[in-house]
């Protein structure tokens, strides 16, 4: 069965907000894999039911806060593993993440408040294994103030969309202009993210693309060494142009941009 008529056979919501059309080319060729995968947020028990159908071979584990009535939601069965606690609560997902090391798929279908989607992704990054995918529903509760998120300043709002928006410049870190640009725990880690209709998606891979542009974020000493190579001669003029003129324009952008995020509260 495809997982359209998996959610519709178990009435799962995840049918009416057309979220299979996206899982789908995510998830077709994994079907038949030994996975483990984890969804956040269990409610009656419909989705997990769906998963454990679509993934014959998985271990398929729930979590939610609420205490579920695994005979009376037909949840107990083999390879459906179902706990109760909260994604915000270190303590609980670190118990998880020691019991099952890593796990291959994971869905955030619980509170869908922003604090708690982006402290689960944080405290799950690590145990999503690597071509691993993680899956972000209902993310319109970032634009709606009553669910934690802000509609007045979409740009600035401290919620998820805007945190994966600006986790997507993880996927390009090597591509930053600024020598003095600090690494972040998820540079070289993340393939891509995908915002689509209330949902993100989040593919881990380890990559080490180069930059044709840079050399460890400094496009002056990429720019110097690619000139003194092609011509040895001209050391000391290509020295001044890019090491002394380009790196203090450089420098000077970086003060400039610095004090103005400290003027505006940018941080
Ligand atoms: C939308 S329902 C899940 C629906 C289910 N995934 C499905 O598609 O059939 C959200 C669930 O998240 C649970 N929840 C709310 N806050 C939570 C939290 N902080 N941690 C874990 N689960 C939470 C709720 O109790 C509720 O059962």
């Amino acid at each position: 069965m495809s997982l359209n008529e998996l959610f519709k056979k178990y009435k799962s919501d995840k049918y009416n907000h057309g979220y299979h059309l996206f899982y789908e080319p995510y998830l077709k060729n994994l079907k038949q894999k030994k996975l483990n995968i984890l969804e956040i947020g269990v409610s009656d028990g419909a989705s997990i039911n769906a998963w454990s159908d679509y993934f014959k071979n998985s271990n398929i584990i729930g979590i939610d806060i609420k205490k579920i009535d695994l005979k009376k939601r037909k949840l107990n069965r083999k390879k459906i593993s179902i706990y109760q606690g909260s994604q915000s609560d270190k303590k609980f997902i670190k118990f998880l993440i020691n019991k099952y090391k890593k796990f291959d798929i994971i869905i955030d279908d619980g509170s869908h408040i922003p604090s708690d989607v982006i402290k689960s992704f944080n405290l799950l990054f690590d145990a999503l294994s690597n071509k691993g995918i993680y899956f972000v529903e209902d993310t319109q509760t970032s634009y709606n103030h009553f669910f934690g998120g802000n509609p007045f300043d979409l740009k600035y709002a401290n919620t998820q969309v805007n945190y994966f928006k600006k986790l997507s410049d993880s996927v390009n870190f090597q591509e930053i202009a600024n020598p003095f640009y600090i690494k972040s725990k998820y540079d070289g880690l993340i393939r891509n993210i995908s915002f689509f209709n209330n949902m993100i998606v989040i593919v881990k891979d380890k990559i080490n693309f180069n930059s044709n542009l840079l050399i460890n974020n400094s496009y002056e000493n990429k720019r110097y060494l690619t000139k003194i190579k092609r011509n040895k001669k001209k050391k000391m003029q290509y020295f001044f142009k890019y090491m002394i003129i380009f790196k203090s324009y450089t420098l000077f952008l970086y003060i400039f941009n610095f004090i103005k995020k400290i003027l505006l509260f940018r941080f």
